[in-house]
């Protein structure tokens, strides 16, 4: 069977609301899977009178019939991993699936991607600091080591015990203090023993599920904004965020890909540094930060906060071929007494519709609307107020993608299924 892997991804610069679909979604598949990324992404849930977080492990955790894979595009940092899993005390066996090609970032991978930052300056990217990009780049430079390589500790330690000491100069001067063999043999055991029962080659897995006719959900953390090729470089992070990278991030092939439903809300937040042409600096952004409790849920940084910006979306929706959008958090919007779209970009003068290679020195071209209230909580698309139906209709319209969901709060059941 083809075309049976349906797909999620962030259509802006992340935390557009994802964690909800996902976990709205997560009971009707059998399989769910991330495919890039690593502990820089989060959510919380809430179940029961617990409250969760999910950074590294797919969302199906919370149905018990569903596995969830961690396929080799993400970067693991088993620290944090081990630290996650403990929430779900012994129920994950057979439940979570570890790729032994997925990297890992070590100690010293976060330490760099600290130290850089400060040696970045007033130039920094704002990361989270998680060594996500040192991570990736050891991939990327072939000095990087696969999760699966905790099954021979004394080797796995003596290659970095080697490389710490062939690029010793560089660590003396970022001030990064390396560990001694004994020290980090002792941690990397401690990793493979509660690791490695987890690992395996995840690739053959997610063909056999295809295969069984399983039904599989692919998860994508941050958002296209932020993807290391299609992103605005170089203030995105280190994985390919778009759809594309679910192929490479889990071994699967463009015709296994189903339906991709891109998540996006209702305005637009950036966390870290970088260019944001809609940023509202004034009140109504900070309005919008207030009323969408835009906080980071890794880092708990201030989320910066603006308008829906069509041009981005049109673009991001293009990219990852949307088949529809998930509109989340139109009930921030609730109480201004006008919004604006961004529709189009004037560059040097010119008005520009596509996205450009950067998007340094953009003025926004914006149309203004009507505002309403009442949409909180409203689950029946009949019930929305007319001026909210006049603003998704236009966003259909500009982005050329349907809107098949609209959320209105932060249930289950705050939510408008079209
Ligand atoms: P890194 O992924 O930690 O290297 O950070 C690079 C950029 O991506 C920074 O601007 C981060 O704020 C941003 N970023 C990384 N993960 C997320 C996320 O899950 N949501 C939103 N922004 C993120």
């Amino acid at each position: 069977m083809k075309n049976q892997c349906d797909l999620i991804v962030g259509i802006q610069w992340g935390d557009e609301g994802k964690g909800k679909i996902v976990d709205l979604m997560a009971q009707n598949y059998d399989v769910v899977c991330r495919y890039q990324g690593g502990h820089n992404a989060g959510h919380t849930i809430v179940v029961g009178d617990k409250t969760l977080a999910l950074h590294l492990i797919p969302s199906g955790v919370l149905n018990p019939d569903a596995i969830n894979i961690i396929g080799n595009g993400v970067v693991i940092s088993p620290e944090a991993l081990i630290e996650e899993m403990k929430q779900f005390g012994d129920t994950l066996e057979g439940r979570l699936f570890i790729s032994d090609k997925a990297h890992m970032i070590l100690d010293h991978h976060i330490l760099i991607d600290q130290a850089r930052e400060r040696l970045r300056g007033a130039k920094a990217i704002g990361t989270t600091g998680r060594g996500i990009g040192p991570a990736y780049g050891s991939k990327i430079e072939r000095s990087g080591h696969r999760i699966g390589e905790l099954r021979d500790t004394q080797k796995l330690t003596q290659n970095l015990i080697d490389y710490f000491e062939t690029y010793k100069a560089i660590f003396d001067a970022m001030e990064i203090k390396t560990p001694s063999f004994d020290t980090l043999k002792e941690e990397l055991d401690g990793f493979a023993k509660e690791l490695l029962p987890f690992v395996e080659d995840t690739t053959s897995l997610v063909w056999k599920s295809i295969d069984e006719g399983k039904r599989i959900l692919l998860e994508g953390a941050q958002g296209t904004l932020l993807d290391i090729d299609h992103g605005t470089y170089p203030f995105v992070t280190s994985s390919s965020t778009i759809s594309a990278g679910a192929c490479i991030g889990l071994g699967l092939n463009p015709k296994d890909i189903g339906k991709v439903t891109g998540i996006v809300k209702a305005y637009c937040t950036r966390v870290g540094n970088g260019p944001f042409p809609t940023e509202d600096l004034g009140e109504e952004g900070k309005l919008l930060g207030k009323n969408g409790h835009e906080f980071g849920t890794t880092t708990g940084r201030p989320r910066r906060c603006g308008w829906f910006d069509a041009v981005a979306v049109r673009y991001a929706s293009r990219i990852n071929g949307c088949d529809q959008l998930s509109l989340m958090k139109l009930d921030v919007l609730d109480g201004f007494e006008k919004v604006k779209i961004c529709v189009a970009y004037e560059i040097d003068g010119k008005r520009v519709d596509t996205l450009p290679q950067s998007l340094e020195n953009i003025t926004p071209i914006y149309e203004e609307f009507d505002g309403w209230s009442d949409s909180k909580g409203v689950s029946k698309y009949e019930e929305l107020p007319a001026n909210a139906k006049a603003y998704v209709d236009k966003i259909e319209e500009l982005t050329g993608t349907k809107v098949g969901l609209i959320s209105t709060g932060p249930q289950r059941d705050e939510s408008i299924i079209l």
